[in-house]
């Protein structure tokens, strides 16, 4: 019988992440009481464990209403992506990074330390990355969103040394398969890929072939973030912090799975105009070595097919 707290609990990864707590609870454990927080919900819920809380994270009535029953674990995932937290530099430091200490600061009273999971990004990277990355690479965030994220997870690593969580952030890389149109993201094109190859859509992606990103599916990354809140606590590095593993896979690998897939002629549906802001940004990453979080049990998604396969398994 445990109490877990979800924000942002209606964007692609939460609504994930609520079904399966839902279905298999946590840890072994029925979840009995699942508190989702998020700005608004589209439809009420359909069960009875559930408590939507519609408002703003940075409110503290609003989290303390999440707060108030005991909290066995919080996934804080609520944020503001890096385009829009670029052009609105307020909001962005309100929710990204106030909005955080704000979460874990009102768990100081709660009767036990919570697991608490914070969905921190690859953008601590930066842009200028070296030929490798591995667990040592020190982050650049190049923009406000990463740089939140990178306080967010020094905030994280505090908050559990004075006890006041049992916390652990992992560094997401792009989740695929996003449903919708991507709603003007930059990298909306690594999900639209898969929906698109899928239903016989064309599609102008803005990368090369050749580009070279990591991906992960949205189960595979939910598998990850139910982990880091079930693993023994003892487990954690001094920073409490991991990078997920991801697949190191080019445009064209995963266009040529879709059309193993979904048909080879799929092939001819993809035009590619790279852009080369785009490209630079989303399409240029190196390899990426995780070892220390796969001892600690993290996964990517093993093979381009079951990362199609999971991707879009919902
Ligand atoms: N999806 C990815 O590829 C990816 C990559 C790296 C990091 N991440 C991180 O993982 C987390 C989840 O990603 P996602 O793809 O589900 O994001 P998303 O944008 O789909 O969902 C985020 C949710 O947060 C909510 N939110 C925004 N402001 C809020 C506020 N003030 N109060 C309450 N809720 C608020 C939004 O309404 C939205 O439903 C985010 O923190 C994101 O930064 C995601």
């Amino acid at each position: 019988m445990i109490h877990v707290v979800v924000t942002g609990a209606e964007g692609f990864v939460g609504r994930a992440l609520v079904k399966r707590l839902l279905a298999g609870g946590l840890g072994g454990q029925r979840v009995s009481k699942l508190t989702l927080m998020d700005v608004a919900f589209d439809a009420p819920p359909a069960d009875s464990r559930v408590i939507q809380l519609a408002g703003s994270i940075a409110d503290d009535a609003v989290r303390a209403c999440a707060y108030a029953s005991p909290v066995d674990a919080v996934f804080h995932l609520a944020s503001i992506p890096g385009g829009a937290a670029e052009k609105n530099y307020a909001l962005g430091r309100s929710i990204n990074l106030n909005a955080t200490l704000g979460l874990l600061e009102d768990l100081r009273g709660q009767p036990r330390a919570p697991r608490f999971v914070f969905a921190s990004t690859v953008a601590v990277y930066g842009e200028q990355l070296p030929a490798t990355i591995d667990e040592r690479t020190l982050p650049a965030p190049a923009l406000s969103y990463g740089a939140h994220k990178l306080m967010g997870e020094a905030l994280v690593t505090d908050a559990s040394r004075l006890g006041w969580v049992q916390g652990c952030s992992l560094r997401l890389p792009g989740v695929v398969a996003r449903p919708g149109d991507g709603a003007g993201m930059m990298s909306a094109f690594m999900s639209l890929l898969f929906w698109r190859l899928a239903t016989g859509v064309p599609l102008t992606v803005p990368v090369s072939p050749e580009g070279v990103a990591w991906w992960i599916s949205v189960a595979t990354c939910v598998d990850n973030l139910l982990h880091a809140a079930t693993v023994d606590a003892d487990r954690f590095n001094a920073r409490r912090s991991y990078q997920m593993p991801v697949l190191r896979l080019t445009v064209g690998e995963v266009v040529d799975a879709l059309a193993v897939r979904f048909g080879t002629d799929r092939k001819a549906l993809v035009t590619y105009v790279p852009d080369p802001f785009i490209e630079r940004l989303f399409a240029t990453y190196p390899p990426l070595l995780t070892p220390e979080a796969e001892r600690f049990g993290l996964r990517h998604d093993g093979s381009v097919d079951q990362l199609i396969t999971r991707a879009m398994a919902d």
